[in-house]
């Protein structure tokens, strides 16, 4: 190799040594007679400096005609920079390079965006930095995620395998088993009309696994879910993918901390505490209105039924009369909110189902509120308890049945948030990192539509023990041996205790979810006949690996950690994926494409 040294690797211990270094042309400055060229390498940059008078014939022309982003070797001698010209900003900012000679190993054209500049990068749009990624992922802050993200998957890795874990890789050619999102199909060329399914999750392969003796599986997992993308969400995506024989819900917690706190230390140097807090699934849905709570602000809900029970304001004592409950929040400071914003808060809580966003603005020494006037003492008194009213401060409300009043006013909590930080007037610091394990969900939940239960988690979570009683007769009384592991408002993850008796798995299958016993065999026989033969108790979890990354990175998207993401429509802009495929590809597939109605 040519390369002597990294372009981050000079210190002025190194001054008088002749180098080589190989790399990309970051930027050119022509000064009066002398060119200072910043070559690039992944570690970082380093300054040379091409002068006539050291230089072969013709290589100073070359340097001038070097565009950015050109692939060059530079060799030269190590020399302490001129006194004042030193760069404080790169480690490598007390020395430069005279250069003697350069190869130019590859030219650059004009870039469609500059990569050397992170005020102007960072402002480019998103689209073009997909399309020419491989520039986009040239730019330092890019360069750090994917490193960070190889870092984090090493650590995890060596930290698995210390605790005993095997890496085992599951098929990506799976089986249709439609149950959560939506899948994606790979059709079979061998057998007309029939499809593979790409995994969701290694989930029945993993608990196959425990039944096959392995005790302790872990592997890093891409999954495939086709639905909505978001900030938070790829088409295909990455897990920290667990499932331990002979546990319990303890065990799993304490796994799950001990390997945060290594990829806390590892990435940020930071030491996380552990145990994590566990929020009952009830208490967070009560005091934040969402089961994944950002409890780094207060902005608490509380309630009001008691209080509002006999309350002239029919919309509130009608509600509780139909077994709804009144629930309030402080949003302290906000009094001063526009119109729009109100607006704004009024509309975010409808789209949840809300009928009205009632409010109290305490401003000016009163209370302003088109509502107030139905209140009595009491109930004045007890809101400027419970609430800790103060002047300045907004107070808003939902009356509803207990789950849509709680997530109308956990969204508007979560609104209010954004806008006291956008004002400055709440401050988070950027290290603090929330965790908490939210536990006892329901094991089901009703979908009104289907006028069917189905499983919050997936069907394979046991039911809490002295629960299973209830199965038959009141599912919804039933808890979940399911926890998800919840950081800053993020669901970074989530798993349970499995089911591993194939009498209960079939009840829940059939009894409980109404799938009918000829498609529970189409669909999970293998796993129902596994668990015949000696199944051991077992449970797992997964980390959304993406996510993980994103908070670490300190970046609102995933796409930011993925080297190779999918625009929002679900596209690659780079390799302009997905693509029609020839008619004899399709033949060959037994497929026929219906043609497209016009819009
Ligand atoms: P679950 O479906 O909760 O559980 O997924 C676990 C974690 O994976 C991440 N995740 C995603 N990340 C990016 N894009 C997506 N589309 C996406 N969907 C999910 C989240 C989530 O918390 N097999 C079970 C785990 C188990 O029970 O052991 C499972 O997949 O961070
Ligand atoms: P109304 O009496 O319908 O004009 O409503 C008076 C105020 O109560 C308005 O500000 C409405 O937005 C609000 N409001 C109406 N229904 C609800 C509800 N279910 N929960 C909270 N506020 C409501």
């Amino acid at each position: 190799m040519k390369r002597t040294h990294h372009c981050n690797e000079l210190r002025p211990q190194n001054i008088g040594q002749i180098v080589t270094l190989s790399g990309w042309v970051h930027s050119r400055r022509d000064l009066g007679g002398l060119i200072f060229i910043d070559i690039r390498d992944r570690e970082g940059r380093t300054q040379t400096v091409f002068d006539p008078s050291d230089l072969p014939n013709g290589v100073f022309e070359q340097a001038a005609a070097l565009r950015s982003e050109c692939v060059i070797h530079v060799t030269g001698k190590v020399r302490q920079r001129p006194a004042g010209t030193n760069n404080s900003k790169i480690p490598t900012g007390e020395i430069e390079v005279g250069a003697t000679a350069l190869e130019v190993l590859n030219v650059a054209e004009v870039l469609p965006f500059p990569v050397d500049d992170p005020e102007v990068s960072s402002k480019v749009n998103e689209e073009l930095r997909l399309k020419y990624r491989y520039l986009d992922l040239r730019r330092p802050e890019m360069a750090r995620n994917l490193r960070l993200r190889s870092k984090v998957a090493t650590a995890t890795r060596f930290f698995l395998d210390e605790q005993g874990f095997l890496d085992v890789e599951t098929p990506i050619l799976f089986k249709s088993t439609p149950e959560g999102a939506r899948e994606f199909l790979v059709p079979n060329r061998r057998e007309p009309g029939t499809f593979y399914a790409l995994p969701q999750s290694p989930q029945q392969f993993k608990q196959i696994l425990m039944v096959a003796g392995i005790e302790r599986y872990y592997q890093l997992a891409r999954c495939f879910r086709d639905e909505d993308q978001r900030a938070d969400r790829q088409l295909e995506f990455t897990q920290i993918d667990i499932e331990m024989s002979f546990i319990e819900r303890e065990d799993i917690y304490a796994l799950i901390e001990g390997l945060l706190k290594r990829i806390w230390k590892t990435a940020l140097n930071l030491d996380l505490v552990t145990p994590f807090r566990r929020v009952p699934f009830q208490e967070a849905i009560d005091r934040y209105g969402i089961d994944k709570p950002d409890t780094r602000f207060g902005i608490e809900l509380h309630d009001f039924t008691e209080e509002f029970r006999g309350s002239t304001f029919k919309v509130f004592s009608g509600t509780i009369a139909n077994h709804g409950v009144v629930k309030a929040i402080n949003a302290k400071g906000m009094a001063g909110a526009t119109q729009g914003q109100m607006d704004t808060m009024t509309e975010l809580a409808k789209s949840f189902g809300a009928k009205g966003l009632a409010y109290i603005k305490a401003e000016g020494g009163e209370w302003k509120s088109p509502i107030v006037k139905f209140f009595n003492d009491a109930e004045k008194a007890a809101l400027t308890k419970k609430l800790a009213i103060e002047e300045g401060d907004l107070i808003l409300f939902a009356a509803d049945q207990w789950l849509t009043a709680c997530e109308i006013l956990g969204k508007i909590r979560l609104y209010c948030a954004d806008l006291l930080k956008t004002q400055g007037k709440l401050k988070i610091p950027a290290d603090r990192f929330d965790f908490l394990w939210v536990v006892d969900f329901p094991l089901l939940s009703f979908d009104k539509e289907q006028n069917r239960w189905y499983s919050s988690h997936h069907p394979f979570t046991a039911p809490v023990a002295e629960d299973i009683s209830f199965l038959k007769t009141e599912p919804k009384k039933v808890r979940g041996q399911h926890y998800d592991i919840v950081v800053n408002g993020t669901e970074l993850g989530g798993g349970s205790i499995r089911i591993h008796q194939p009498d209960l798995q079939k009840t829940v299958f059939e009894d409980v979810l109404q799938i009918s016993p000829e498609e529970t065999k189409l669909r999970f026989g293998y796993m129902l006949d596994a668990f015949r033969y000696g199944a051991p108790p077992h449970g797992g979890i997964a980390l959304g690996f993406d996510r993980l990354l994103a908070i670490l990175c300190g970046t609102p998207s995933i796409r930011d950690v993925i080297a190779f993401p999918k625009t929002a429509k679900g596209t690659c802009l780079m390799t302009e994926s997905p693509t029609p495929v020839s008619p004899r590809q399709l033949r060959d597939l037994h497929l026929e494409v219906k043609a497209q109605k016009k819009e």
